[in-house]
This record gives C-alpha cells, sequence and structure tokens, in this order.
C-alpha cells in the first residue's frame, strides 16, 4: 500500500503522503498542497474532508459502528453510565473508583449558579426557545469565574469542565421551570448527576419527584448515547471556536447554536412534530413518505439519513429497544411510537430512502422516550446539548492539549464580481 498520491496537473507530478488513521482510515494530506501546486481543494459540506486527526470516537458509517475511545457503544450503554462515560471521552480512559468518585464529587460541588444568574433568567420571555437561554446562559454564567474568560488553560481545564459539564443541566431545568412559571428547584447533593437533574425538573418545593430507577435509567442512556459523534456539526464548530484560544464557555455556547439547528440536534424535537402532525392527519404515514420523497415539498423525514451512517444508526437500534421498555415498564403506550415504527418499515421498504441508504438516525425515537419521561418537545434539543457536553469538552481539550494546535481558518474559491471600479450614486443605472 503506497504512503504517497499522486496528482497530475498541468503537466507536472506531484507526490502528496497519505495517512492511515488507528482503523485504516486513508487520507491525502494536503497541508503543502497551495504551496507547491498553487491549487487548494473545494469540499462543499466537508464530506469528504477531515479537519483534524483525533483520538476520541470512531464512527464506521457503512457498517454502523461508534465507539468512544475504542469501546463499542453497545457495551457502554449496557455496562457504564453518562458520568463515567463523559470521563472516558474527556480523559481518555475509564476511570477507577477514586477517580470516578473524586469526578463526581466535583460536578456535585459545582452544579450551583452564581445566584446573580437568575436576574438574567428574569430577562427572557416565557416562551424563549430553551436553546436560545442555553447558548447565553453559558455565556453568562462564565462572566461569573473571571479565570473562565481568559485564554483556555490547562492548569484550571479540570474545574472549568465539570462546572460547564454540572451546570448545563442545572441552566436547562431552570429555564424549563422559568418557561412554566414554577419556582426554580436547586440542585441536591444527595442526587447523583441525572437524578439531579430530574429533580431539578420535576420537584416542587413541597415534595420531591418521585425518581423511579427505570426513568433516570433511560435519560441516563439517551445523555450517553449522545455524549459525541466525532466532528458533526457542532462539535466540528466547537473546534473552530477552541482553535482561536476562546474559553471552554464561549466554544460551548457556540456548540449550542451549531445543534439547534433541524438538521442536526433540532431533528429530535422535529420528528415528534412530524409524528404529531401525521398523527392529527389521521394518516397512517404514507402520505408524508410521499411528500418526503417529492423535493418540491421541502419535507424530509425527519430522524432518517445520516452524513456518515449509510446504515442503521446503531444508536437509534439501543433507543429503539429502550423505548419499547420504558413504555411497556411505564405501561404508557403512545401512537407516536407505532406511527414511528410504521415510518420506519414503509421507508425500509420503499428504494428512494433504501438506494440512498437513509436509515433512522439517533434521533428517530430518542423524542418518544423523552415525552415518556414527560420532558417537553422544546427540551428534548436541550436534552442533546446535556449528552454532547462531555463530547464538546473532550474535543476542546484535545485542541487546548495540542502544541501545534492552529487556527481554523478555511480557504474559498472566489466567484463573485471581478475589478471593476467604484461609480458614484448620481452615475449609478
Ligand atoms: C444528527 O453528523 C452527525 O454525526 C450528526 C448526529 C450527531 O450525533 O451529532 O448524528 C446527530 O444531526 C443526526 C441527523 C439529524 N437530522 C435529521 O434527521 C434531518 C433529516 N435528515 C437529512 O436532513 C439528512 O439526511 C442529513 C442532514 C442528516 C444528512 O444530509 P446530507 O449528508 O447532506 O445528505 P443529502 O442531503 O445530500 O442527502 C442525500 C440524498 C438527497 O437526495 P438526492 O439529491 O440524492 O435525490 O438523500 C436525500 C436528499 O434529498 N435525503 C432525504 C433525507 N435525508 C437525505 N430525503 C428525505 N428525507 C430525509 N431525511
Amino acid at each position: 500500500m503506497s504512503n504517497t498520491a499522486n496528482l497530475e496537473l498541468e503537466g507536472k507530478t506531484y507526490s502528496l503522503p497519505v495517512v492511515s488513521g488507528s482503523e485504516n482510515e486513508k487520507a491525502i494530506a494536503i497541508g503543502s498542497l497551495r504551496d507547491t501546486t498553487g491549487y487548494i481543494t473545494l469540499d462543499d459540506g466537508y464530506g469528504n474532508t477531515g479537519s483534524c486527526s483525533s483520538k476520541i470516537t470512531f464512527i464506521d458509517g457503512e457498517k454502523g459502528i461508534l465507539r468512544y475511545r475504542g469501546i463499542p457503544i453497545e457495551e457502554l450503554s449496557e455496562k457504564s453510565s453518562f458520568i463515567e462515560t463523559a470521563y472516558l471521552l474527556i480523559y481518555g480512559e475509564l476511570p477507577d473508583h477514586a477517580q470516578l468518585r473524586a469526578f463526581s464529587d466535583l460536578l456535585t460541588q459545582n452544579a450551583n449558579l452564581h445566584e446573580d444568574m437568575k436576574h438574567h433568567f428574569e430577562g427572557f420571555p416565557p416562551n424563549a426557545h430553551p436553546m436560545a437561554i442555553l447558548s447565553a446562559m453559558i455565556n453568562a454564567s462564565s462572566c461569573f469565574y473571571p479565570g473562565l474568560m481568559g485564554r483556555a488553560n490547562k492548569e484550571r481545564f479540570d474545574i472549568h469542565a465539570a462546572r460547564l459539564l454540572s451546570q448545563v443541566r442545572t441552566i436547562a431545568a431552570f429555564s424549563y421551570r422559568k418557561s412554566r412559571g414554577l419556582p426554580t428547584m436547586y440542585p441536591k447533593p444527595v442526587y447523583k448527576y441525572t437524578a439531579n437533574f430530574l429533580h431539578m425538573m420535576f420537584s416542587e418545593p413541597y415534595q420531591d419527584y418521585q425518581l423511579k430507577p427505570e426513568v433516570v435509567k433511560a435519560l441516563d442512556l439517551i445523555f450517553l448515547l449522545h455524549a459525541d459523534h466525532e466532528q458533526n456539526c457542532s462539535t466540528a464548530t466547537v473546534r473552530m471556536v477552541a482553535s482561536s484560544q476562546a474559553n471552554l464557555f464561549a466554544c460551548a455556547a457556540a456548540g449550542v447554536c451549531a445543534l439547534w439547528g433541524p438538521l442536526h440536534g433540532g431533528a429530535n424535537q422535529a420528528v415528534i412534530e412530524m409524528l404529531q402532525d401525521i398523527h392529527e392527519s389521521g394518516d397512517d404515514g404514507s402520505r408524508f413518505i410521499q411528500a418526503a420523497k417529492d423535493k418540491n415539498s421541502g419535507q424530509k423525514l425527519m430522524g432518517f439519513g445520516h452524513r456518515v451512517y449509510k446504515n442503521y444508526d446503531p444508536r437509534a437500534k439501543i433507543i429503539k429497544v429502550a423505548c419499547d421498555n420504558l413504555l411497556n415498564t411505564l405501561h404508557v403506550s403512545d401512537p407516536l411510537l407505532d406511527i414511528a415504527k410504521h415510518l420506519e418499515e414503509a421507508a425500509l421498504r420503499d428504494d428512494y430512502f433504501v438506494s440512498r441508504k437513509l436509515y433512522p438516525n439517533v434521533d428517530f425515537y430518542s423524542g418518544i422516550i423523552m415525552r415518556a419521561l414527560g420532558i417537553p418537545v422544546e427540551m428534548f434539543t436541550v436534552i442533546f446539548a446535556i449528552g454532547r457536553m462531555p463530547g464538546w469538552i473532550a474535543n476542546f481539550k484535545e485542541i487546548l492539549d495540542d502544541p501545534k494546535s492552529r487556527i481554523y481558518r478555511p480557504r474559498q474559491v472566489y466567484q463573485g464580481p471581478t475589478l471593476r471600479p467604484y461609480v458614484s450614486i448620481d452615475q449609478r443605472p
């Protein structure tokens, strides 16, 4: 196997180095391309472009493989927890008892927001989208820790990461309570990460939310399955901002904004809205599938398709099983689940989807679980953001720890007007 690629340009041959990943992915390193040939590459949507080398997450889209630091998602979802998996992603190894205890304690100690943050919540209208609040409040929270605002530094990384991972949950719960005109419920040290989030969301001053183990486990699994996914749109955004040496909270706030889009993390909200529309229309989904195939309809089968997975998203498989188990345990039947299953069966028999290798992705069934947990649909993408936070933090750390890290600054091919003079307004046609 050659470790160079030859490029023929204008009668000359250029050799470019070939890079192999630890899973034998191949890449042509083009770092010298412009200097040696004057050419750049062009790749709309970066479908063929690696922006970095990373040791965090591996995906094989053709085989439907997802591994965090080499460990299969199937094993982690069965044997690990969100916080243990967060430690694995951020620090590279599964923690021992002492490390997990220290990490968990750091999260507990940093769960509260600065008390003055409450005034910021007062400034949002009741119908403000919680993703807008989340991105704003992550940045606002950093203002109360001057050390956070400065240039990213390694010495303070652990406390900054713990504050962010812990407080993203508190901000999310506070925004939900505010939107419903409910009193704020503060984090309780007695509760672990996911249980504490449910407490802050659903407890009342006069009684704590009844934490059913299967409910806590289902939400913990949702967080774990969303924890990282190599260079997706929001993680690539976090790396873009981190490359300028901005602080961790600024990077995370940017990641929240990128995740919000309906083609990315906003899809879980869009899936439920799609299923509700189908349910209310009385259709079995057939009309919707026809519309999703029609380019002029502007509709897509939300929760289907993926830039990398050209096979079933392994997370969707796990969530689908968890969905059935949770609804059976809670004795809940959700007509939207039946519609989702019908849509999946119909789509996977339809050549339009099969020929384009469009399968259910992580967002297709996750909303059904969140509905069963009582989480309102406008909070679904916020749940995704909480889950993705360890991945964003891990990618930030990878740049922070890289002494050769450079600012991300893509090139472009200019297609605008060529040279022309300024024309005074009286002379313009
Ligand atoms: C996430 O990157 C990640 O890892 C993301 C994520 C993560 O964990 O971070 O996995 C989370 O964002 C999952 C994706 C959630 N989004 C959706 O479910 C929205 C619906 N899906 C599509 O918008 C689309 O599939 C994307 C955005 C997910 C992927 O888009 P691509 O890779 O740019 O693919 P494409 O638009 O070029 O589609 C190729 C073809 C097109 O048809 P043709 O031009 O070939 O005729 O497939 C069609 C598309 O029109 N197509 C769909 C479709 N998805 C693609 N047609 C109908 N319904 C769909 N859902």
